[in-house]
């Protein structure tokens, strides 16, 4: 998810460490895509050594990958790395409020522009941040020096912006989100390379890669508001990038007392998907 302004970022953007707004929608994206998660530690695990004892979250957010990889590893400690100080504030108050957090550690840092020195660890996690990252290639250097021989490295990206829309919204032209999609994929929203390469440049044998898809086809209540929460953050930076008219009909659809509004609609789903790179170190 590019260097924008501060005030035009998607979730995962560059420079997105003042940013309140980011961070409810982390959580909210957890809240209704969130089950892919067990799924990927799960999947995770099969790749993992045994028993793993410490587990760091690299550009951890709020805290959701910690406390997933938490639940599936109970007896890790688990190491959360971000440079905002503010999300991992968010970390520990919800690994108090899911009783792990004797068992987890905040550590700030900016990776661009050291790694921490937070000792060896046997398992990594990487979601959505990596591509955040100035210089990756030397972060996945320093991660592959940080890991214990045969630990394992897992980078999880988003492969599309999440959806929301039906294809016509009853006003305006079908393929709203679609042409919002392209517009902000033309201005570099949510880019990131095929990681495979940089691993293995990095010394890791790459051991899986999978997609995850979450489709909530009866959204749930949280939907909507993750949706209007993603679709005015996108909103911002839409200006002079997409038709007038779309413009118009996507303020129509964010208007909280439109009729046809997002928060009044029936017909919202949510799709999305992520692909997730095991890597370990030899
Ligand atoms: C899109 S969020 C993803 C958060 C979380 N991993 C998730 O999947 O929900 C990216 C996170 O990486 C952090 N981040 C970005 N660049 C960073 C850097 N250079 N050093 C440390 N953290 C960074 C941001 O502060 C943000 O919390």
């Amino acid at each position: 998810m590019a260097a924008m302004t501060h005030d035009h970022q998607p979730p995962g953007s560059r420079h997105a460490h003042h940013d309140p707004g980011l961070a409810e929608l982390l959580d909210l994206d957890a809240e209704v895509l969130g089950s892919y998660l067990d799924e990927v530690t799960a999947w995770a695990e099969q790749h993992a050594p045994q028993g793993p004892r410490t587990i760091v979250d690299v550009g951890a957010g709020t805290g959701t990958g910690s406390l997933a990889l938490g639940r599936r590893f109970p007896a890790a400690e688990i190491v959360a790395v971000d440079r905002s100080a503010s999300m991992l504030a968010r970390v520990r108050a919800a690994a108090a409020e899911h009783g792990t957090a004797e068992r987890l550690r905040v550590v700030l840092a900016d990776l661009d522009a050291a790694w921490p020195s937070i000792g060896t660890v046997d398992v990594a996690w990487a979601a959505s941040s990596l591509h955040e990252v100035a210089d990756p290639d030397r972060v996945l250097r320093d991660l592959h020096a940080a890991l214990n021989p045969g630990g394992l490295l897992v980078v999880v990206e988003m492969d599309e912006l999440p959806r929301f829309l039906p294809d016509d919204v009853g006003r305006g032209r079908p393929g709203l989100e679609r042409r919002c999609h392209e517009a902000l994929a033309r201005a570099g929203w949510n880019a990131h390379p095929d990681w495979r390469t940089h691993l293995e440049r990095a010394g890791f044998e790459v051991t899986a890669q999978r997609s995850f898809t979450v489709a909530a086809a009866s959204a749930p209540p949280s939907a909507a508001r993750y949706a209007h929460a993603y679709l005015s953050r996108i909103r911002a930076a839409l200006d002079g990038r997409l038709a007038t008219d779309d413009l118009e009909t996507l303020d129509a659809v964010l208007a909280p007392d439109s009729p046809d509004g997002l928060l009044h609609r029936g017909d919202l789903t949510v799709r999305g998907s992520r692909t997730a790179w095991a890597a370990r170190r030899r």
